[in-house]
């Protein structure tokens, strides 16, 4: 079962890219809202299909609001930010909250990064640190579902060693899966 023990905050930190640009990760804020909305608009169709498995034209506000509200200890929201001209723009995201399927060592994985910021290590920057916390939070596995025809995700979950299995009855849905004894192979940022 997830623990309820008091969680320790992810302090905030700085992480140069392998295109040389930094980005600074830290745990998502309530202020964090409008700039989630901005981040999506500024997806292509293409990656928010990829992302929501559905034609997506905006984000719902329940989901928004559990996003920057996450249950602590149950759920967990760490972004990447950048500098912009009114504050910051986020230029990734990755989450987990407890699956929904009942199972309360089971939590269930998402992870955006922004177009221009491809590439670059940054999902996998993210993956490493949500594996971890997930782990601390007393989960067992972690799982996400995956259109079958994204290659970048599939490529990037066998390389923090999930597996990937097919889905009944969904042939364009793969399941990936991690148990969480184990510590992600590698971040290859510093
Ligand atoms: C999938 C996604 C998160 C990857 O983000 P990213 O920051 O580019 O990933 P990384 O740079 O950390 O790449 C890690 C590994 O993933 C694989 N990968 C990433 N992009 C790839 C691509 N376009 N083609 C093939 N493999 C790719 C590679 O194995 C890569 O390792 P390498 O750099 O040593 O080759 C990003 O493409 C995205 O946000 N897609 C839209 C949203 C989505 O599909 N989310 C998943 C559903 S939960």
């Amino acid at each position: 079962m997830a623990s309820v023990r008091a969680r320790s905050r992810y302090r905030p930190r700085r992480v140069r890219l392998r295109d040389g640009r930094e980005v600074t990760l830290r745990e998502i804020e309530e202020g964090d809202a409008s700039e989630i909305v901005a981040a999506f608009e500024r997806l292509s169709a293409e990656s928010r299909y990829s992302r929501f498995m559905q034609h997506k034209k905006q984000l719902d506000a329940g989901a928004l609001e559990r996003g920057v509200h996450p249950r602590p200890g149950l759920d967990y929201v760490l972004v990447a930010t950048i500098p912009a001209l009114d504050g910051i723009d986020i230029v990734g995201a990755v989450q987990y909250v407890r699956a929904q399927a009942g199972d309360d060592r089971v939590c269930e994985f998402a992870v955006t990064i922004a177009e221009d910021w491809r590439g670059n290590g940054l999902a996998t920057a993210l993956m490493s640190r949500l594996l971890r916390r997930a782990r601390r939070d007393g989960y067992e596995t972690i799982e996400g579902w995956v259109l079958a025809s994204n290659t970048p995700m599939l490529a990037l979950a066998r390389e923090l060693r999930f597996s990937a299995d097919p889905v009944p009855d969904e042939a364009d849905v793969v399941r990936v899966r991690r148990e969480l004894q184990d510590g992600p192979r590698r971040s290859r940022t510093r």
